[in-house]
């Protein structure tokens, strides 16, 4: 039994090992894409039936355009298909879904999948499902420090002395409160035996508990989630501090 108390706000998933999961099978890479996907519906339903705030899985990153084109654009048309297979399923959950990232350079009908997607489940208040599509954590800092230099900039021409906070940058990150103000991840789950980060969440991360498991992302069930969701009830989290026992 999984304590409510303690459930993890956000979970961030780095849905890792479709390639390989393709290739045991022989099949091309976007059928091992493909069954991603599927694995990720699953995992939606189940985060947002345990009562979870907050999921964001990594579906593209800015280093993943180095891969073929082909690839690139079977995971492109999994957007659309996605949209039209699964949107009813999630206007029911209540599921608000947000992108982080830059998704206008995606191909003309996924930008208008996505589009659909986001105004079709604005209101909803449900599970927040944060799709990083075209994300990469360095590129999103870049972009806060841009934007608070553009805010600062004017305080500094008016002689406001200018002092710059972590609260500042936290705020213009995709994340933050200037954007869809999401709270920082509890839990990042890494599948296919992989134990980095790879540029996933790199700021909000600072504290996160990291799980990794062996499974492959097409195999990996809500069973496997609700079990690793339950291991971080028992963590002891101290963010710098000393355990509640020591003091
Ligand atoms: C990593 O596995 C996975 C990806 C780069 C893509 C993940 C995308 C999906 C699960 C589909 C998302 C769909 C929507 C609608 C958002 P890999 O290819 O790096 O696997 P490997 O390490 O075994 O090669």
């Amino acid at each position: 039994m999984i304590d409510k108390n303690k459930l993890p706000v956000h979970v961030g998933i780095i849905m890792d090992g479709n390639g390989r999961w393709a290739k045991q099978r022989m099949l091309p890479r976007v059928m091992g894409h493909n069954a991603g996907m599927e694995a990720m519906k699953k995992i939606v339903i189940a985060a947002s039936n345990m009562g979870i705030k907050h999921l964001t899985v990594y579906a593209f990153s800015t280093e993943n355009w180095k891969r073929s084109v082909e690839e690139v654009n079977g995971i492109f048309k999994l957007i659309v298909k996605y949209v039209n297979s699964e949107l009813q399923e999630l206007i029911d959950n209540n599921v608000h879904i947000n992108i982080l990232g830059e998704y206008d350079m995606l191909p003309q009908d996924s930008v208008e999948a996505i589009d659909k997607l986001l105004s079709s489940t604005a209101g909803d208040d449900g599970l927040t499902f944060n799709i990083a599509l075209n994300y990469g954590g360095r590129d999103e800092i870049v972009k806060a420090v841009r934007a608070l230099y553009e805010e600062k900039k004017n305080q500094e021409e008016q002689g406001v002395f200018i002092e710059i906070t972590e609260d500042d940058i936290s705020r213009y990150l995709y994340t933050g409160s200037a954007n869809h103000d999401i709270p920082d991840p509890d839990l990042i789950i890494r599948t296919s035996g992989e134990e980095r980060m790879s540029n996933f969440l790199v700021w909000q991360a600072a504290y996160s508990e990291l799980m990794f498991t062996d499974t492959l992302w097409p195999d990996f069930t809500a069973e496997e989630f609700e079990q690793m969701v339950e291991k971080f009830t028992h963590r002891n989290r101290r963010f710098g501090g000393r355990k509640e026992e020591d003091k």
